[in-house]
């Protein structure tokens, strides 16, 4: 089963290509029809480059992948050994990696010669469904996640679900969690079809994955479309896309984006606690919750943390970017499906109402 899925926003048009065993095909066409490519790899996915008869002629950096990379100093290496290679104006890096090679190098292609050509090659199910569309690209720094970044659309996704072969359960629940949280924001069918279907996803049903992974990127292409660089505030808002996210980057930003949690993770508990505080706020039945709740337990996505509520969350989430006027952006849900942007929640009523129903 193959998908291609079509992105245009104001000023940019590409393609997402979603098929099995299509990486080398591609990186050949990559190759082929480029003046001149360096490739970004994560160093778990080396061995597919090795594949390539002659990958060492190839101008490539491997990168051992995680969180951390996003910083600074990674971002003037990278640029500097880049710089040296000779890259000019209509030069392509070609990221291959989960979504934090992505993220560290779409800032990178965005700001080298004020923009050089940037293709994505998800391996993680996370970067496939989520970090790769939208355009969206970033670095951390101490108070927080993504805090340094630009808005810079790539030329092409090409995305390869065998890759996932390779990944750890641990990293496809991560990206599962984007998934269904794609589902929990705008589209309630697509969370009944995720109930029945979740497991095979675990499985790498090829057929079912592909089917998940498409299905994501068109509801976040929806928001994407409409809302490029994250203006709008009603419920047609990019920001939607950040359901659960509150919490979710204000826990790993508490611990430090050590290993404690995968972003999945973070972000699943993080949608327990906004889903809760919809509850609590009038706006979720206590039965679409309580699905939403089952439906984490069952497919062992964490729904509490020790931490979650603890003082520095709430001064992380205090501090974080999207905060205006003292006001702090929440996304709510009024039922599965239908994800609204409240602009009018502040520090004291989420200390009220963020605890989470038993
Ligand atoms: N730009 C966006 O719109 C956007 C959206 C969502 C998330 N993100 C960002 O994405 C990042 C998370 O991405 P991620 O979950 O892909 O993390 P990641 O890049 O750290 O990958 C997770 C782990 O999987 C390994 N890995 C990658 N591909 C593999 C494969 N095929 N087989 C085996 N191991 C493999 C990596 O080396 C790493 O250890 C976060 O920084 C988050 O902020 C960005
Ligand atoms: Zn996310």
């Amino acid at each position: 089963m193959n998908k291609k899925i079509n992105i245009k926003t104001k000023n940019d048009s590409y393609s997402i290509n979603i098929e099995k065993n299509s990486i080398i095909k591609n990186i050949k066409k990559i190759i082929y029809k480029n003046n001149k490519v360096v490739f970004l790899i994560d160093k778990k996915v080396f061995y597919i480059f090795k594949k390539l008869n002659n990958y060492k002629n190839q101008n490539y950096i491997t990168i051992n992948c995680s969180e951390k990379i996003k910083n600074f100093n990674n971002y003037v290496n990278l640029s500097e050994k880049i710089i040296k290679i000779g890259v000019e104006r209509n030069s392509t890096i070609v990221a291959i990696g989960g979504g934090t090679l992505g993220d560290l190098s779409g800032f990178i292609a965005s700001t080298l010669l004020r923009g050089i050509n940037l293709i994505l090659i998800p391996t993680t199910l996370l970067s496939q469904v989520d970090s790769s569309v939208g355009g969206k690209n970033g670095i951390n720094t101490k108070s927080g996640k993504n805090l340094v970044g630009t808005f810079y659309q790539p030329k092409s996704v090409i995305i390869d679900p065998s890759i996932l072969s390779t990944l750890s359960k641990r990293e496809l629940l991560s990206g599962y969690a984007e998934i269904i949280k794609h589902g929990i924001i705008n589209d309630k069918k697509f969370f009944y079809w995720l109930n029945n279907n979740s497991k095979k996803i675990f499985k790498l049903d090829n057929n079912i994955l592909t089917q998940a992974i498409y299905k994501s990127i068109l509801i976040k292409r929806k928001y994407v479309l409409k809302d490029e660089k994250e203006k709008l505030k009603n419920s047609h808002s990019r920001a939607i896309l950040n359901f659960g996210h509150t919490f979710g980057h204000a826990l790993e930003t508490f611990y430090k984006f050590n290993q404690k949690f995968t972003h999945g993770e973070a972000i699943s508990i993080g949608m327990i606690i906004a889903a809760s505080f919809s509850h609590n706020l009038g706006y979720l039945s206590l039965k679409d919750f309580e699905k939403i709740k089952i439906h984490f337990l069952s497919n062992n996505l964490p729904v509490q943390d020790e931490n979650m509520f603890n003082k520095k969350i709430f001064n992380i989430i205090d501090k974080d970017k999207k905060n205006l006027n003292g006001k702090i952006n929440f996304v709510l849900l009024k039922g599965i499906g239908n994800a609204f942007l409240s602009n009018k929640q502040n520090l004291k009523n989420l200390k009220k109402n963020t605890h989470i129903i038993k």
